[in-house]
């Protein structure tokens, strides 16, 4: 199977709470959509439950009747394990976004275990990082605790990033980041392993708050810079990944989202679409 076929696991981790792991993930699973990807599963195994609550909770009626992205977000089965889960959502959705907790604990945690079973499955590791240097400190202990568990299970070759998150939206701010790791010394042993994603999503007071109330960098209010910036960041995680020719432009994605009504359309009958599949599949 090609790599455009087969289900995109993107795993995102960070031990330090608040870097950006949800709000990243909500952004870019909807630039995914407007992207073209058919299927899109958000897996929140943050014991936190941070996008199921953005899903359920937060969401106005009337964001809910504006938004055209419509994702499908879930927490682990109960019953069965992460994998199970996982291959339950893969039949019907070519890429799943895995949430994860802002902290690892002891053996004795479940945030450990969790984060020891999902980290094998990923096909791509993203760790979401803030330009400061407590930040870096504690995406270097990430780091550790990641690649100790990819080299026990044999998947070191599992492709990884860092992803500039709240950075100031210009150059000056993305340099400050680079220099930040760049200086760091015990960064220098991994920085061939972990490839920097310029296209950081940059620091905008608009997008938390529409992320605050369910929304995304989209709706209700579009905040041109950081869309442009998602777009650039999931195309570079994508290319990690070996997929190099999305089918759409910025351009057209842009146009895309002028053309509210026949997306927001669509995006229902998808969705009403997955749901009846699942129904199928559980009678
Ligand atoms: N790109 C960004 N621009 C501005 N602020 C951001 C950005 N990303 C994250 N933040 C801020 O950081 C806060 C935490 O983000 P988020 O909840 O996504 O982190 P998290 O890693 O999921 O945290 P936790 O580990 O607690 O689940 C947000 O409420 C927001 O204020
Ligand atoms: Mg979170």
């Amino acid at each position: 199977m090609s790599n455009e076929n087969k289900t995109r696991i993107v795993l995102f981790i960070s031990q330090k709470g608040g870097a950006g792991k949800t709000v990243n993930i909500v952004n870019l699973a909807t630039v995914s959509y407007y992207e073209g990807t058919k299927g899109i599963a958000i897996l929140d195994c943050d014991t936190q439950k941070s996008a199921l609550k953005w899903s359920d909770t937060f969401r106005t009626d009337k964001l809910r009747k504006i938004e055209a992205f419509f994702p499908m977000v879930v927490g682990p089965s109960n019953d069965g394990s992460i994998q199970d889960t996982i291959d339950y959502l893969a039949e019907y959705s070519n890429e799943i976004w895995v949430d994860t907790a802002g902290y690892i604990g002891d053996d004795a945690t479940n945030a450990k275990r969790i984060l020891e079973e999902v980290i094998p499955l990923a096909d791509l590791i993203v760790i979401p990082c803030k330009a400061s240097r407590s930040d870096v400190c504690s995406t270097v202990d990430t780091i550790r605790f990641v690649e100790d568990i990819l080299s026990v299970n044999g998947k070191s070759d599992t492709p990884r990033c860092i992803l500039g998150s709240d950075i100031r939206g210009n150059d000056k701010g993305y340099g400050y980041f680079l220099k930040l790791f760049s200086s760091d010394e015990q960064f220098k042993e991994y920085s061939a392993q972990w490839k920097m994603i310029k296209s950081y999503i940059p620091s905008a007071a608009q997008f938390v708050r529409n992320v605050d109330i369910g929304g995304t960098a989209f709706f209700p209010t579009r905040v041109k810079s950081v869309i442009t910036a998602s777009i650039g960041a999931y195309q570079e995680m994508m290319a990690l990944l070996g997929i190099k020719n999305r089918n759409q432009s910025e351009a057209e994605i842009i146009e895309g989202l002028a053309n509210l009504g026949k997306v927001r359309k669509k995006a229902m009958q998808e969705t009403i679409e997955m749901h009846e599949d699942q129904e199928d599949q559980s009678e």
